[in-house]
């Protein structure tokens, strides 16, 4: 019998489980594996893949086809997107990401490592030295910290970012047992960059896009030229990005290439404050609907030594993961990018990224306002919200979020998706292969074949059926027994539960029973 909620919380979960979870049923793999994979770089399975679409999807329907309802009453407009990945280079120089997208990074002379300066903690201990660890490595800590015979309690924990240069001499660096090796941090551009062309030269150099944010920036006047839209509208996109990070862990947490689903929203200045508490609230809700509990999730503000070069305000969305548990993790930021990239992109480009605002000019005429205050409501570089959060970051969360393990199952776990975005809607299993049962079935499976993603499986015993679907997260399995034949009705295993519903489900009404399901 399943244990409800004895799992949730995902401090009691093990990465190293769910990472093998994923590879032995086909959610995520090593990028090329076979030949020793590369660090940062992952593959999507089958299973992996329809998740991933099917968040993705949802992301766009709530996005794009169905945005929300705005603070009046009336639904926002979104218009979607699919830009290229290389743009003219300009581009990033315009963005800032040439001369500002970098890590501040150290190096260890002796074992040649490289670390983000700010992903490193020190604790101090007065008479035995400092030593170095990987933030939040907690297995690591408590390695080296026993082979040193001091424990977290008997000093001070630092980050490297606060502890002066000159004291690195004492620092004993991570996987060294040297005091000293670490140099002074030096910037490390993020951006993977290749060449355009025959020519290996400078004037060929092209960047893969780290964000996928600029690529509706350089598209919003096409988008006002051509879509009717008005102020305020969003611009949508999905797609993948790259950055060359010095220090990818964690699964696909931090990865080299990995997708974002990105939203500018752009508005009049003087009503982006508005703006951006909606953003921040509607995407919270968002994250709910996934499915996701609310305890696993909260909002986090950045400090203002903390935000991006185009940030004015930002807001994370995190989430409790397995490795950051007690503690959360980014999932998605909103933040307030003012009118930097527009503005920005017409200085660099001499285009014109002005917004003339009818509705406004009238309202502002009609409240009587002065001369100045008309021509200032009217005419604007706008103002942008962005909701910024990584699909295969979601990937993750989803994952996570999911694996529940059960010691009275067969396969020891099960994969708790909401039916919505279960790469597998359900299964169709003949009890036996005899006695028109597979027939009855196959019929079944044709006719949900059509709407849904489905499984037919008639190979080995039920309970090693169970147990592959629920590793798979499939949340119903529906069997064709000896009493079909007379009752024309299915027994419904529910995932869950791990239990047969205890009403049996007439063959014509299995369609509408899964509707059901997967519009909760
Ligand atoms: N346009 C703004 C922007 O890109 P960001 O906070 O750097 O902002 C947005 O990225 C989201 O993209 C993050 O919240 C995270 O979910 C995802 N993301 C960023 N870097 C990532 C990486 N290396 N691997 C996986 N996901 C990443």
């Amino acid at each position: 019998m399943a244990q409800e909620n004895i799992y949730t919380d995902p401090a009691t979960k093990s990465m190293e489980e769910l990472v093998a979870l994923c590879k032995r049923r086909g959610f995520v793999f090593p990028a090329s594996e076979i030949y020793g994979g590369i660090n940062g770089f992952w593959d999507y399975g089958p299973l992996g893949t329809a998740l991933k679409n099917n968040i993705r999807d949802w992301w766009w329907r709530q996005m794009v086809e169905c945005p929300p309802i705005g603070p009046d009453g009336e639904p926002v407009e979104i218009v979607g997107l699919d830009s290229s990945i290389i743009q003219n280079p300009k581009t990033w120089e315009a963005s800032g990401h040439v001369g500002g997208f970098s890590d501040p990074m150290v190096d260890c002379t002796e074992t040649k490592k490289r670390y983000r300066q700010d992903h490193i903690e020190v604790l101090i201990v007065d008479d035995k030295g400092c030593w170095g660890f990987p933030e939040n490595n907690i297995d690591y800590i408590a390695k080296k910290l026993k082979k040193a015979n001091v424990s977290r309690d008997d000093g001070t924990v630092k980050n490297l970012t606060d502890i002066d240069t000159s004291e690195y001499e004492k620092i004993i660096a991570p996987d060294t047992d040297k005091p000293g090796t670490l140099t002074a941090p030096r910037e490390f551009n993020l951006m993977f960059d290749s060449h355009a062309g025959a020519i290996k030269s400078d004037e060929n150099k092209v960047y893969l896009r780290p964000e996928t944010a600029q690529g509706i920036f350089l598209n919003y006047k096409n988008i006002v030229d051509t879509m009717r839209v008005k102020m305020p509208f969003g611009i949508a996109q999905v797609g993948k990005s790259f950055r060359n990070e010095v220090t990818p862990r964690n699964f696909i947490f931090r990865s080299r290439e990995f997708e974002q689903m990105e939203m500018e929203w752009f508005c009049a200045p003087a009503e982006s404050a508005k703006w951006y508490d909606f953003w921040k609230h509607e995407r919270m809700r968002w994250w709910e609907s996934l499915g996701v509990d609310k305890a696993n999730l909260r909002f986090r503000d950045h400090d203002d030594d903390e935000l991006a070069h185009y940030s004015k305000m930002c807001v994370d969305v995190e989430y409790k993961y397995p490795f950051t548990a007690p503690g959360y993790g980014e999932l998605e930021g909103v933040a307030h990018r003012g009118c930097f990239d527009l503005t920005q992109h017409q200085e660099h480009s001499k285009t014109k990224m002005e917004y003339f605002d009818q509705a406004a000019q009238l309202a502002a005429k009609e409240a009587g306002k002065s001369k100045e205050e008309i021509a200032a409501a009217s005419k604007y570089i706008p103002n942008v919200i962005e909701p910024a959060s990584g699909l295969t970051r979601a990937v993750l969360v989803l994952l996570c979020e999911a694996y529940t393990p059960d010691p009275d199952r067969p396969a020891g776990v099960y994969m708790k998706f909401k039916p919505k975005f279960a790469p597998i809607k359900a299964a169709i299993f003949p009890l036996v292969n005899k006695d028109g049962m597979p027939e009855i079935a196959t019929k079944l499976y044709h006719e949900l074949r059509q709407k849904y993603v489905v499984q037919y499986d008639a190979k080995q015993s039920i309970g090693k059926r169970y147990a592959r679907m629920d590793e798979a997260g499939t949340p119903f399995c529906f069997t064709i027994d000896g009493d079909t034949l007379n009752d024309n009705a299915v027994t419904v295993r529910d995932r869950d539960s791990g239990q047969a519903l205890a009403e049996r489900l007439p063959l014509d009404q299995v369609d509408a029973f899964l509707a059901a399901k997967i519009a909760e």
